[in-house]
Formats: C-alpha cells, sequence, structure tokens
C-alpha cells in the first residue's frame, strides 16, 4: 500500500487509480472509506475481500456531483430531491430504485442502491478526478469499529489495499444517517452524522421504529457490528454506578476497567463509583464532539489491556442517537 498526502497532485493519482480498477482508502466527514469504481464489478469484489465482508451486505455509491443521481437511480421521488437539495453534500444516504447498469455486486442483488454525496473535498475531488462513481463502505474489517484516522486504516487494512490516502482525522466521526426513500413514509435505517430532526425539518415524518426482521434490509443493523475485540457493557444515560457494574459484570475489578462517558459531569459520577481510569467523548458535553471522539477512542482502548470497558449512553437526540447506537452494536457479542 502507498500512503499519499493531500496535494492536488496525489489526487489526480488516486483518481486515476480507481479508474483503473484499484483500491483506494480515502478520507469523508464521516469515516475514511474503502473505495472502488462502482461500475466496475471485478474491483468491487476486491473490496468485499479486502474486508472480509459477506456477498449479502451492499455499498454505498459515492458521486461528486449532483447530475450523477441519474447514473445510479432509476427514479427520484420528490422526498429524495428535497433532502438532495438541503443537505447534500453531507453525512446522509438515500435508498433509491436502482438503474440496471450499477452491477448487482454493489448492491447485493437488491433492486434499490444506497447513495452519497460527500461533503469532504478531498474525497470530492478524488471522485470527480476517478470520473466515474466510487462504491465505499467504511475502510474496516467487516464487524470492527469505523477508521476515522488514516493510521487506522493502515493498521487493519494496510496490506490489502493500493492506496491510502491521508486526509487527517473525520470531522463528523460516525458513518451517515441512511434512508430508505422507496417507501411513502421513509425509513430511518440507520441513525448517522446527519440528525434526523434535520431530516423532519425537510421531508417531515419519517419511519424510525428500525425493525429487525428475518430479512436484513441493512446490515448496519445487524446487531453485533462496530465492535471491539475487549468486551463493552453499556449503560443508560446516567445510570453508571458501582452497584449496577457489579450487577451486570461477573467479578469486575474496577480497576482493571475502562469507564467511557459523556462528559465530566458524569465523569466525576464515574470515578465516584470506584473507576480509576475514565474517558470522556466530550468535557463540556457537545455531542458532534462526542461524535468525533468516539470511534478513535474505542480503538486505543481495545489495543490497551483493560479487562473490561464499561460505557454510559449519550444523551439521547441529534447525534446522541448514532453515538448510542454504535455503542449498543460494540456491547452486542
Ligand atoms: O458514512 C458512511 O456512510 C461511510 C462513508 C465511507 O461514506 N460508509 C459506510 O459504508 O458506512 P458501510 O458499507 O460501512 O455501511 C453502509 C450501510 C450498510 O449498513 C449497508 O447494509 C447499507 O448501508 N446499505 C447499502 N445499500 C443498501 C440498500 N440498497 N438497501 C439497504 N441498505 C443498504
Ligand atoms: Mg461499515
Amino acid at each position: 500500500m502507498m500512503t499519499l498526502d493531500i496535494s492536488e497532485e496525489n489526487l489526480k493519482i488516486a483518481g486515476r487509480a480507481l479508474a483503473e480498477g484499484k483500491l483506494v482508502a480515502i478520507p469523508t466527514e464521516t469515516v475514511y472509506g474503502l473505495g472502488a469504481d462502482a461500475f466496475n464489478a471485478a474491483a468491487v469484489a476486491r473490496v468485499f475481500e479486502a474486508k472480509a465482508r459477506p456477498s449479502f451486505d451492499p455499498l454505498i455509491v459515492h458521486i461528486a456531483r449532483i447530475e450523477d443521481l441519474e447514473k445510479i437511480a432509476s427514479s427520484i421521488p420528490p422526498k429524495a430531491k428535497l433532502l438532495a437539495d438541503h443537505l447534500w453534500p453531507g453525512p446522509l444516504t438515500m435508498i433509491l430504485p436502482k438503474r440496471s447498469e450499477v452491477p448487482d455486486i454493489v448492491t447485493s442483488g437488491l433492486p434499490t442502491a444506497a447513495v452519497r454525496f460527500p461533503q469532504h473535498p478531498v474525497a470530492r475531488k478524488i471522485i470527480e478526478f476517478s470520473g466515474t462513481a466510487i462504491a465505499a463502505p467504511s475502510a474496516n474489517p467487516f464487524g470492527y469499529i469505523s477508521p476515522t484516522r488514516a493510521e487506522h486504516v493502515a493498521r487493519l487494512l494496510g496490506e490489502k489495499i493500493d492506496y491510502l490516502v491521508d486526509g487527517g482525522a473525520c470531522e463528523v466521526g460516525v458513518e451517515s444517517t441512511v434512508i430508505d426513500m422507496t417507501h411513502d413514509l421513509p425509513k430511518i435505517l440507520r441513525p448517522g452524522g446527519m440528525p434526523v430532526e434535520r431530516i423532519i425539518e425537510i421531508i417531515g415524518p419519517v419511519d424510525m421504529s428500525v425493525k429487525k426482521s428475518a430479512v436484513v434490509s441493512s446490515p448496519g443493523q445487524l446487531d453485533s457490528h462496530y465492535a471491539p475485540s475487549t468486551q463493552l457493557f453499556l449503560f443508560e444515560y446516567g445510570t453508571l454506578n458501582l452497584g449496577n457494574a457489579h450487577c451486570l459484570i461477573e467479578g469486575m475489578d474496577p480497576g482493571l476497567a475502562a469507564a467511557i462517558v459523556f462528559d465530566d459531569a458524569r465523569a466525576q459520577e464515574a470515578a465516584r463509583a470506584g473507576f480509576s481510569t475514565v474517558f470522556t467523548l466530550s468535557s463540556n458535553g457537545n455531542l458532534r464532539d462526542a461524535a468525533a471522539n468516539l470511534f478513535a477512542l474505542l480503538h486505543e482502548l481495545d489495543s490497551r489491556n483493560f479487562s473490561v470497558l464499561v460505557a454510559e449512553k449519550c444523551p439521547d437526540e441529534g447525534l446522541g442517537r448514532a453515538i448510542n447506537d454504535r455503542l449498543y452494536r460494540a456491547s452486542v457479542k
């Protein structure tokens, strides 16, 4: 793998490599993606292989010009048009009926495709230089924590990819919100970097009751996902105390555990409860900062020798929904 900085020349190299069927990890505002030409089935197959991702889990197709939406989607419902006008580029992925030109491997044979127009200037330039649309899942082995820094990608997938473009830390830090626009009442499949509240302001009510059905319509819904190797136990916001922890975690030594909490106020509680190692997601209680820090903290804690991780949810609003969703999935084995 070759790491590239973000000089214009290097972004052209990355774009050309994608056009030639190579795998390029690229920074986006949410997390790093592992990109391949969406119209090159063999290149996309290598993405699944590199991630050890099951073939039933479809990829998001990334575009860098609104006109390109028509190359992926066979029809664009009025509410999807409204969301594209107001919230793109940004951390929002829409599920739309797909055009037959999009290879089945990208969509796992589904009649729909996931499309996103990312905000990150580096991602946009690389996609533009490629001259095509880019299929890109998060650049992590399947089921593990998503990468928010180039070094995460290098460590996790370095040997399996051709290029890594180092754009520094990702600003949003959690994956895009995925919304299925093929129903009259659009359906949130994955809470993410675009707050659901913003979406509702623009198109009105959405279905937020992500159902766990036998058929997984979005494997981001799989219970166990985004998971560290160290076992993580999750507590509701404001409920992390020693009594609760001992109930849930048999034989726990609070001295060997790391606690993850939202802000300084909750950190003081955790320290009072006997946890000697406590990490805050945002000391002054800002949900955007908390989301931006979440995965980097999980990567770091997972590489240290804690016996368990103990996390408390954030307030369940705005980006807090995405954080709590990822913490929940990290806690399920
Ligand atoms: O922020 C993001 O979305 C990042 C960056 C790289 O753009 N990408 C990302 O991709 O998180 P990935 O593959 O890790 O997650 C894509 C999610 C998966 O849960 C997948 O099942 C769902 O989108 N998805 C893709 N196509 C779908 C479809 N046609 N119908 C339903 N869900 C779909
Ligand atoms: Mg992923």
